[in-house]
């Protein structure tokens, strides 16, 4: 069975669904860890609820990012992690982190990239007035949301859109492409024996 490290700074939702979706047994993978560069972020309620280990830092409690991702790969490495899901982690990810897991990272963007890469996808969609945004299923590499594309949901903006339905409508489809990703990329690593 994989062992997974969610990574997340924010409401944790897309942590909550897949966690969901391994205690269905929908996913068959262990949670070893949430990794969460926000202390007082609500994600850590939801694992605390969920009795998944937690991991919180404080960036500026760190003289560098080599500092606190050497820590967090310490973290990974003792809880067996063998995949590691960004869900609403706002960091990019550096080269420790990266030669640690290199192509073992995955993360969800809310946006049909290579469009609106970075913060604020939503709205830097919106404010663009597109028709259609979507939302983006990636492996990370040392660009902002440049790594190669697993998987791409779309969806239409109405004339009547604002801000807080089109995120609305996002984070649905978010909540089913993430799992069901997440899902097919564990099953395969098995099937081809990559687990780690
Ligand atoms: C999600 O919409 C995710 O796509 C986005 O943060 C949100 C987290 O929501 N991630 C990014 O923008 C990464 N660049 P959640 O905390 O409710 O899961």
């Amino acid at each position: 069975m994989s062992r997974i490290a969610l990574f997340a700074s924010g409401s944790g939702s897309n942590f909550q669904v897949i966690a969901e979706a391994i205690q269905r047994g929908d996913i068959s993978a262990d949670i070893a860890i949430l990794v969460c560069d926000q202390p007082d972020a609500y994600v850590i309620k939801r694992a605390e609820q969920l009795q998944i280990p937690v991991f919180s830092f404080r960036a500026k409690d760190y003289s560098s990012k080599v500092e606190f991702e050497t820590k967090i790969v310490d973290k990974l490495r003792e809880a067996g992690v063998d995949f590691i899901f960004l869900a609403g982690y706002m960091r990019l990810i550096g080269e420790t982190l990266l030669r640690a897991y290199g192509g073992k990272i995955v993360n969800i963007h809310p946006s049909l990239l290579p469009a609106f890469p970075g913060k604020d996808a939503i709205g830097q969609a919106f404010n663009a007035r597109v028709k259609i945004t979507g939302v983006t299923v990636h492996f990370v590499d040392e660009g902002m949301d440049t790594g190669p594309i697993i998987d791409q949901e779309s969806v239409r903006v109405a004339e009547d859109e604002t801000r807080e339905s089109l995120q609305e409508k996002i984070q649905k489809i978010e909540h089913t492409l993430y799992p069901r990703v997440i899902k097919n990329l564990l099953t395969k690593a098995v099937v081809e024996g990559t687990k780690k």
